[in-house]
């Protein structure tokens, strides 16, 4: 870092670092923030770079991707190979009929805290039974998927006639929900029982998305994992979604702390 900062600046590093305590950002050394020996950098931009480590980054040459030019599943695996890890939603629905369902869907997230509010998307390539389910009935679980119960969540991503519960097939039990009707994965450390707010579709009608939109009404949680309504991250293990049959575990943590 010293050389970068010398290399800017044409300063005297060794007594730059001399005279400040060193701080070690990523494997290297770098001196503290001072202004007075950053000539030539009135706004701080270098002094910010060197601070916040950005510095050392080297080069890089972007490829560009118009997406009207894209063709296939090109667009698909260039969103979902960034916006990663995805969680994942482990959605129940249930039938107007009453058959129970259960898929997973990693277009999958939270978007408000106050009233908490959750959306999925279902592609519609083909037919969806959690889309049909939650446009009939208009509620659905969220049922959290941690490293206990991944590989019972990739089995019900199976492709199933409607009338299979996959809640079943999976050998998962459909615990009864409080508010509304489409049951729990009780297998799950954490559920959220969630009623349909909107429905919006996205683009084609026959290679688009819905997002499903819906507000929670009852949270149940593991009480080993809760202190308070502080939910212990590390002891949740939680799963998150790659490209493909990629995950991965949510257990390497680590904290920064925010500038007031
Ligand atoms: C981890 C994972 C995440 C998935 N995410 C989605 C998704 O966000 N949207 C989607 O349409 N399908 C997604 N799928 C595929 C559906 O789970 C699969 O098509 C399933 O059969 C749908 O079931 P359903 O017809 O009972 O709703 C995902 C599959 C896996 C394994």
């Amino acid at each position: 870092m010293c050389e970068v900062i010398g290399r800017l600046i044409a300063g005297d590093c060794s007594a730059f670092r001399d005279r400040n305590a060193g701080v070690v950002v990523g494997a290297r050394e770098v001196a503290p923030f001072d202004p007075a020996i950053l000539l030539g950098d009135p706004v701080g931009w270098l002094t910010a770079r060197v601070a916040h480590g950005l510095a050392t980054l080297p080069s890089m040459e972007k490829s560009r991707f118009t997406v009207a030019d894209l063709t296939g599943a090109d667009p698909y695996k260039l969103a979902t190979g960034l916006v990663v890890p995805r969680p994942i939603g482990w959605i129940g629905s249930i039938s107007a009929d009453g058959v129970a369902n259960l898929a997973p869907y990693s277009f999958f997230n939270c978007v408000s805290g106050m009233p908490p509010t959750f959306v999925f998307s279902p592609g519609r390539g083909g037919r969806k039974d959690t889309l049909a389910n939650v446009r009939e009935v208009g509620e659905f679980t969220i049922n959290i998927v941690t490293t206990e119960v991944v590989e019972a969540m990739n089995a019900t991503a199976a492709s199933h006639a409607a009338d299979v519960d996959e809640f079943a097939e999976a050998g998962l039990t459909a615990a009864p929900s409080v508010s509304i009707r489409p049951p729990m994965v009780g297998e799950c450390r954490a559920n959220i029982e969630c009623v349909v707010t909107q429905i919006i579709d996205i683009g084609h009608p026959d290679h688009g998305s819905s997002l499903v939109i819906g507000e929670a009404v009852e949270f149940h949680i593991d009480a080993e994992l809760l202190d308070g309504t502080r939910i212990n991250q590390l002891d949740l293990k939680a799963i998150g979604r790659h490209v493909g049959n990629a995950y991965s575990n949510s257990t390497d943590l680590f904290e920064i702390a925010r500038p007031d």
